[in-house]
């Protein structure tokens, strides 16, 4: 069996979330690879929601199995604070959750370290969620972090601390003191303890070889589905560096951080949003500083699921979608957050940028580049409510134009939309 894949072409909260519970009854296992507890995964049904920030969304679904891969970095009291919230809705999510022991883990002081590289940026801040994704990457490649799998250790806390010493010493080279900080509220100190407490909580759950059990798995032809964080316009590797997340979003990603051969992936599903938008600082070539933009946001709710940061919005851009397709090697589109146009009487859509002038031939280097400027089309909006179309074929023809026009545009074709936050408003062709 190969592996499918569901992931963001975007800058992230495309609605990966909710595509994944969607297509979860059709999958043994669902399994994270990268990022952290800077998602917000939301998943809406039954009149309840839920916002995931390290746990697979795969999770609501009793019998399917879910993976936290080697690839993720992993917070402790932030995954105890997840499974408590869903514990209280009655879903135990030990009898279906697995950890890779491979999985590195945020310390506390990772935390430190990304409130003190912001304060230390400035005006220039990546907009970072501040959990401590960038400082925990940067000990993992710098063979410094410490592995789920060493939590289980004797000597675990002597690890700590060795590490904690050595970020200290870097926040103090930075002129900064660890108490000036507060972590969710509380003195490093309380959260710390908190941060402690967490990992003996989390003894229940079973850590596993991830790379050698989803391999065995797929030889007994079960089948997994890998759930993306982030988006492709955040790759550490090709998204709009610095403003990035540090990890690779994009599909190769699934190979290292699961541990299976570039063989082994199967379907890729790329999930965009109808229009754009972006949490954070960068670069965001068609975004809409202006009622338009105003008009996404609030239809869209477009405010962010981890930090509660409104996010900023603009106009669907399709040489990033293309950029993120071929990066991403996607078979097939999902469009998602389409009813937030409804009420639109014209939509516009970037065809290409131009710089100096000219057209750009290629994805540009750098998105910030000053001459860089959108080329737009502008279409007729359907302008008329979803909430009575329950199937493809009866969607309006203006919105059928637009699917279409999108399609011609990127040459894939979109097979799924959806049309409102509940896992019930989802259309397949
Ligand atoms: P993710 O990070 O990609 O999983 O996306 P987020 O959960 O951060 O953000 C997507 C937001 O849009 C969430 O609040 C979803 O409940 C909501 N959402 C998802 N699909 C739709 C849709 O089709 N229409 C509307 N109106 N909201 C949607
Ligand atoms: P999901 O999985 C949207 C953004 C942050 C910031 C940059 C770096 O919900 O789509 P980091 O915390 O990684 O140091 O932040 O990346 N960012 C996201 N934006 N959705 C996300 O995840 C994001 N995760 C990180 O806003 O600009
Ligand atoms: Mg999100």
């Amino acid at each position: 069996m190969k592996v499918d894949v569901i992931l963001g072409l975007q800058w992230g909260d495309e609605g990966k979330g909710k595509i994944v519970d969607v297509f979860t009854p059709k999958y043994d296992i669902i399994a994270r690879f990268q990022g952290g507890p800077n998602a917000g995964h939301t998943i809406i049904f039954e009149g309840k929601k839920f916002i995931l920030h390290t746990i697979p969304s795969g999770i609501f679904h009793p019998t399917t199995l879910n993976l936290i891969g080697n690839g993720v970095i992993l917070d402790p009291y932030i995954f105890m604070k997840e499974i408590d919230t869903l514990s209280a809705s009655g879903i135990h999510a030990e009898e279906n959750l697995l950890i890779s022991s491979r999985a590195h883990l945020i310390l506390p002081s990772h935390r430190l370290l990304d409130a003190v590289s912001e304060t230390r940026k400035g005006a220039a801040k990546i907009g970072s969620t501040l959990k401590g994704i960038g400082p925990t990457y940067t000990d993992k490649i710098g063979r410094n972090g410490l592995r789920v799998g060493t939590m289980r250790r004797p000597d675990f806390r002597d690890h700590y601390n060795a590490l904690k010493e050595l970020h200290f010493h870097t926040i103090h080279a930075c002129g900064a003191d660890p108490d000036g900080f507060t972590l969710d509220g509380l003195p490093f100190g309380e959260y710390e303890k908190k941060w402690f407490e967490a990992v003996e909580r989390m003894k229940i759950f079973k850590l596993v070889e991830g790379e050698q059990f989803l391999n065995k798995c797929l030889d007994e032809g079960k089948t997994v589905m890998a759930e993306g964080a982030q988006g492709t316009l955040l790759d550490v590797d090709f998204g709009s560096y610095p403003f990035v997340t540090s990890s690779n979003t994009i599909a190769a990603g699934v190979c290292n951080g699961l541990g299976i051969s570039p063989h082994r992936i199967g379907t890729i599903y790329g999930v965009f949003k109808a229009y754009c938008t972006r949490v954070g600082s960068g670069p965001f070539p068609t975004e809409l500083k202006d009622e338009t933009g105003e008009t996404l946001r609030r239809n869209g709710n477009e405010y962010g699921s981890t930090t509660g940061r409104p996010r900023r919005c603009g106009w669907l851009d399709l040489p990033a979608l293309k950029y993120s397709i071929m990066l991403n090697g996607v078979d097939t589109l999902i469009m998602m957050k389409t009813d937030v146009m409804n009420s639109f009487e014209t939509i516009k859509v970037c065809l290409n940028y131009k710089s100096g002038g000219e057209i750009c031939e290629e994805f540009p280097f750098d998105l910030a580049d000053e001459d860089l400027e959108p080329v737009y089309d502008e279409l007729e909006g359907w302008n008329t409510t979803l909430d009575e179309v329950k199937t493809f074929d009866a969607l309006p023809a203006l919105l059928k134009d637009y699917i279409r026009f999108i399609e011609n545009e990127v040459g894939v074709p979109v097979e799924m939309i959806s049309v409102g936050p509940d896992r019930v408003q989802t259309l397949s062709r």
